[in-house]
């Protein structure tokens, strides 16, 4: 009986060296500790033993029986591991290969811009606020001092929504709302864009951008708005840069001016950029019309207040020489990352 057992574990020992992959060892268990496994005949013939003879038998067999599992329990842990060896190194991912580059975008030169004019003003104390897009007539002409009949509304080329709903061809009626809140005094500007109905080429587009300022308090004159437009001129264009105030017309502004830089390019001596004056207007401004106060609940014999609005490309493009707006709106990324 020893030695049969010796022959089965012996028998054993070779098909386990002989298994490749964990199912044969599976094969192995199953073929001699299975129900119709080998060893388990043993068992089975206990009954032909003399029962003196029996318990010595058991212990063989169940010694036998636990050096085989332990030998395949041994077998399949070496195999396991060498399986996971395997697989690791398969995965191996090398961490100094270069990585592929993600293309990223490049901030357009109209945001670069209102940045920048932001700072200028946010360092003088103004707030940034914003208007809806979509406005009422009221807000952009009524409340502006620019009624029905006046010419000004043509000029401006509106995409009317409805008889009472536009969409705003300026930033100036988030002064009137402004006004309206009553927080005074106001230091505030107002990035946004504005829309008009105008055919697209190098200086015109439907849609573009406008800042707008607007400044009530109690004493604010005209020498107010000269002094910080000129600080503005200054930051933007570098310290060098003069400002030439000339008399205009604006509906909602008594008096109004346009205003002009020297020419950053040939600094005031006459250039193709300046087209020879030396000069570049960039924006229009004016002390706010007292019936435009009025009409936005502020009193004119108390408050008084200036007001003014810079086309947000035409910066763009003077400041970066770009001479064609529609490079602005196409937004190839090889346009946008020079700047
Ligand atoms: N809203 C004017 C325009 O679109 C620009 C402007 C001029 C705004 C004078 C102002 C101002 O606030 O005072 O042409």
């Amino acid at each position: 009986m020893k030695e049969r057992l010796e022959k089965i574990a012996e028998e054993v020992r070779k098909q386990i060296e002989a298994a490749d992959a964990p199912e044969k060892l599976n094969e192995v268990r199953v073929k001699f500790l299975g129900k119709k496994g080998e060893l388990t005949a043993v068992l089975k013939g206990m009954k032909d033993v003399v029962p003196e003879e029996r318990p010595k038998v058991g212990q063989l067999v169940n010694e036998t029986r636990e050096a085989i599992e332990a030998m395949l329990e041994e077998t399949k842990q070496k195999m396991d591991a060498a399986i996971r060896r395997e697989q690791l190194k398969a995965e191996v991912i090398d961490v100094t290969l270069p990585s592929k580059k993600n293309t990223v975008g490049h901030r357009h030169p109209n945001t670069i811009a209102l940045e920048e004019v932001e700072n200028i003003f946010v360092g003088m104390g103004y707030e940034v606020m914003e208007g809806p897009e979509i406005e009422y007539d009221e807000y952009n002409f009524e409340k502006l001092n620019i009624p029905a009949d006046h010419p000004a509304k043509d000029e401006q080329d509106t995409f009317y929504i409805n008889q009472d709903i536009v969409l705003r061809t300026q930033t100036s009626p988030v002064q009137a709302r402004a006004m309206e809140q009553g927080n005074l005094p106001i230091r505030m500007i107002s990035p946004g864009r504005v829309f008009r109905s105008d055919e697209v080429d190098a200086t015109h587009s439907p849609s573009f951008h406008q800042v707008e300022g607007l400044v009530i308090d109690k004493n604010i004159s005209f020498s107010d708005l000269k002094g910080t437009l000129d600080v503005f001129a200054k930051q933007l264009f570098g310290e060098e840069t003069k400002t030439k105030f000339r008399p205009h017309h604006f509906p909602f502004t008594e008096p109004s001016a346009e205003v002009d830089v020297t020419c950053f390019k040939c600094g005031g001596s006459g250039c193709r950029f300046c087209k020879g004056s030396g000069w570049i207007e960039i924006l229009g401004c004016g002390m706010v019309h007292p019936h435009v106060l009025e009409m936005c609940g502020i009193d004119p014999k108390e408050y008084t207040g200036f007001a003014f609005g810079v086309g947000l490309e035409r910066i763009a493009l003077l400041k970066y020489e770009i001479d064609d707006m529609r490079l602005l709106y196409e937004n190839d990324i090889r346009f946008l990352k020079q700047f």
